[in-house]
């Protein structure tokens, strides 16, 4: 699908001037030639909120970053810096030509102008900057906002899938949060774009990305249109979640929907067991009493029963709604000023009381105790 849309230019200025932490950036930026840059850009004509504000120098990051103050992380082998003041995140990247040594490796990079800069980019709509200071004029040497406009992704160069295949996965993701289509020529180049020249770490990278977006579950099925990675049941999953998530605060708060839709969707052992486990507790069948279901959850991680609950298993509600907060009035030293010795038969008594509280049979400390002893001392003699 694809969304044409009015772009105005014009509001760029106004635009600039109201967004957050601007004029920390324009104070430190005096007298060196800084621009707003990349998704920064994009989303100021797109009128989007965005968390951060990306700011390319034609010079040494260092200082810029330092005049900025706050918390600073600095990358100087890709000459970039993270800034953390008074609530806003400023990423400063001194302006830089690329060189990509073979496919899918981290490039290696020298000082360029701005020019250059946004030449080396992924996509026209993020190759656009404005000038901090002087007129702030939009420059867009490669046609991002008639792309805005259009609806259209469209790469800057022939290689741009070959330097980099992760911008394949960034496509999916800009082409399903902001409905934009591929332009043919893009379309063509994405589809050959070869993911395993890429570092597992950078692929799970872009797909946490994507799990972060409102609706990444479009971005996977793209993914696997696309003919990028093999990602099988992923995107339903994804949309069931998003569906589960958006529907229930409950949810929300127990589990990380995206932890949760990354576990469903990302490569590798953990995740691939984690998806077993979730498989296998919605294949199960319905628990006949909630000592069950505590039974059956309390030993995963909220994500995992999120992803279970989104297969179906819908007596997870009742865990995440109330049996995970049942709490038990006695503890383990009352079982051992009771006499009980210390090992397992404490735990195993603490969970027969749980399990009589859970389904209504202990109703008071007295009662909790003595399931919990009758426990304790059965499974001695078991023992
Ligand atoms: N970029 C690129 N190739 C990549 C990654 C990033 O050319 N593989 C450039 C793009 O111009 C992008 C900018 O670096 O706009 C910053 O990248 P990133 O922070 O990942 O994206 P944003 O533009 O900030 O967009 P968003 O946060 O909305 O994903």
């Amino acid at each position: 699908m694809t969304t044409a849309r009015e772009i105005d230019a014009s509001k760029l200025p106004e635009r600039l001037e109201a967004l957050p932490g601007i004029e920390l950036v324009r104070r430190a930026t005096a007298g060196v030639p800084a621009y707003l840059v990349g998704g920064a850009v994009r989303d100021l004509l797109l009128a989007e909120e965005r968390a951060d504000i990306d700011v390319a120098v034609e010079g040494e990051v260092g200082p810029l970053a330092e005049a900025l103050g706050g918390e600073l992380v600095e990358h100087a082998r890709f000459q970039t810096a993270a800034v953390s003041v008074d609530a806003h995140e400023i990423d400063i990247a001194r302006t830089r030509a690329e060189v990509y040594e073979h496919p899918g490796a981290l490039p290696s990079v020298s000082p360029a102008g701005i020019t250059e800069d946004l030449a080396r980019r992924d996509f026209t709509i993020n190759a656009m900057a404005v000038p901090l200071s002087g007129e702030p004029q939009l420059i867009d040497p490669h046609g991002g906002v008639a792309d805005l406009e259009a609806g259209v992704l469209r790469v800057l160069h022939r290689l741009s899938f070959v330097d980099d295949p992760t911008r394949a996965l960034r496509a999916a993701r800009y082409a399903a949060r902001l409905d934009l289509g591929l332009d043919p020529d893009c379309e063509r180049l994405l589809r050959s774009a070869d993911l395993s020249t890429v570092s597992q770490d950078r692929v799970v990278g872009e797909l946490a990305r994507i799990a972060a977006e409102s609706h990444p579950s479009r971005a996977l099925a793209l993914i696997d249109e696309w003919g990028l990675l093999e990602m099988g049941s992923a995107p339903r999953v994804a949309a069931a979640l998003e569906r589960l998530f958006a529907a229930s605060p409950q949810w929300s708060e127990y589990a990380r929907r995206e932890t949760a839709i990354l576990l469903a969707t990302a490569p590798g052992d953990h995740p691939a067991r984690l998806r077993r486990r979730a498989g296998k507790l919605a294949r199960h069948d319905r628990p006949g009493s909630p000592a069950e279901v505590q039974v059956l959850a309390h030993d995963h991680v909220p994500e995992v029963l999120a992803m279970a609950r989104a297969a179906g298993a819908d007596w997870l509600d009742d865990y995440v709604g109330r049996l995970r907060h049942v709490e038990l009035e006695i503890t383990g030293y009352d079982l051992v000023e009771a006499g009980v010795p210390q090992g397992p038969a404490i735990g195993r008594g603490l969970n027969a009381a749980l399990a009589a509280k859970l389904d209504g049979g202990a109703e008071d400390f007295e009662q909790e105790l003595r399931i919990a002893l009758d426990a304790a001392e059965a499974d001695d003699v078991a023992d």
